[in-house]
């Protein structure tokens, strides 16, 4: 019988769709109300020291959109406003009311050994399943050294890890920054340190964008902005991407973040070596209640596989990643236009010819592929509007 439950460093996932760190997770009622509507577990939204000072911005969101639907998310949001003692009496009322749940502390602290460790041992003894080190945030912490700042040196990041390894008593995940240049070298120092597994990715640094009439970048906080978070469907690729490098250079465990939508996105993470996923930004525009479809949809896949877990998914595209200078590159394929979908428009004409190669032309009423100047490059069945053009 297939299932959605899964197991990861002794933990028992119910279903691999956990909250990421986040608005979503922020209070202890609304981590309550996704549990009871399905959701796997939580990840808190970030927990600091209490007197770590957190003003927030007005506004602090901005989108990207295309009609009406939300393409990417940008936040310059800072961490939780709950106190530790908050977040351990919700951590227990949690478990007590959905004991099968998995709760993962995200935390962070100044680049101070004692905070950290103080940090850890306060919730040692907790109602916790693992913790989750938030080494990745862009905004707002970098400016006082933490958030990416540690995560964008594996110096930093290997010593901070030392020091949470050191006193730890339930699994650590560290969360990584996608804005490196080499995410390897984070996770090797950090897998050196002793860290048990990994949680990728957090937020992209982005601008949003500028008001043209008036000069002010978004989000306006007064007439000024900051660089942000970039979030939601946009950043998958990125995501992904980093998820498949971490699991190139390490066998532990990864918690696969980034653009997660729906269940194809979540079964693609757990195909380049996510063994569960967090959602965020889907959740912020259409609420806890995408987990339905989220469920059902990875379910009826790994039963059309053959599959009886989400670990038997789990890896199973990394093979199929190489190098370009390894890619088989003896075979091209062309483009296959259906006459009965093409509309004569001739864009892919004019597009083939002014990006380079000139392959396309329209004779007679049919679009016709030169097959010595075509080389295979699909750019034509990309931007085709009905979707008329295979590669073959
Ligand atoms: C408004 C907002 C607040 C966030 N706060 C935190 C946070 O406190 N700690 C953290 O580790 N990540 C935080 N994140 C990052 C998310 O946990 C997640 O890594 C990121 O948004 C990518 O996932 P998504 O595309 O599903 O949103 C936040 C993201 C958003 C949009």
């Amino acid at each position: 019988m297939t299932t959605l439950a899964t197991k990861v460093l002794g933990i028992d996932f119910e279903n691999p769709f956990i909250l990421a760190s986040a608005p979503p997770t922020a209070k202890i009622e609304s981590i309550d109300k996704a549990f009871s509507l399905g959701w796997g577990g939580a990840v808190f939204k970030t927990i600091t020291p209490d007197d770590l000072e957190m003003i927030e911005a007005s506004q602090r969101y901005a989108t990207w959109k295309v009609g009406n639907k939300v393409y990417g998310f940008e936040n310059i949001e800072l961490l939780s406003h709950l106190t530790v003692q908050q977040w351990l009496d919700g951590s227990k009322y949690l478990r007590q009311k959905h004991p099968t749940k998995v709760q993962i502390a995200s935390i962070m602290a100044p680049v101070v050994k004692e905070e950290w460790q103080k940090l850890v041992e306060t919730f040692n003894d907790s109602d916790i399943d693992a913790f989750e080190l938030n080494f990745s945030c862009p905004h707002g912490m970098p400016e006082k050294g933490i958030g990416m700042a540690i995560g964008t040196s594996a110096e930093v990041s290997f010593m901070i890890t030392e020091w949470v390894m050191e006193v730890a008593k339930k699994p650590v995940f560290v969360k990584l920054s996608p804005n490196v240049t080499n995410v390897a070298a984070i996770v090797d120092a950090v897998e050196k340190a002793g860290a048990n597994g990994f949680a990728a990715i957090n937020t992209v640094q982005s601008l949003m964008g500028i008001d043209l009439d008036t000069f002010e970048p978004m989000p306006n906080v007064n007439g000024k902005s900051t660089y942000g978070g970039y979030s939601g469907i946009a950043v998958k690729p990125i995501g992904l991407r980093c998820v498949a490098q971490i699991r190139q250079h390490s066998d532990l465990p990864i918690l696969g973040i980034g653009g997660i939508s729906n269940w194809h996105d979540a079964a693609e993470y757990m195909c380049v070596g996510a063994d569960v996923v967090q959602v965020c930004t889907e959740v912020m525009l259409n609420g806890y209640g995408v987990i339905n479809s989220m469920k059902q949809g990875l379910l009826n896949y790994l039963e059309s596989k053959g599959l009886n877990s989400p670990a038997d998914l789990k890896n199973k595209a990394i093979a199929n990643l190489s190098a370009h200078e390894k890619l088989n590159k003896q075979k091209q394929v062309y483009p296959h236009i259906d006459d009965a979908l093409c509309v004569k428009c001739g864009k892919c004409v004019t597009i083939c010819d002014e990006s380079e190669h000139s392959a396309l032309s329209l004779v007679d009423g049919h679009i016709k592929v030169d097959t010595k100047a075509c080389v295979g490059c699909s750019l034509c069945s990309h931007v085709c509007a009905k979707s008329a053009i295979k590669m073959k």
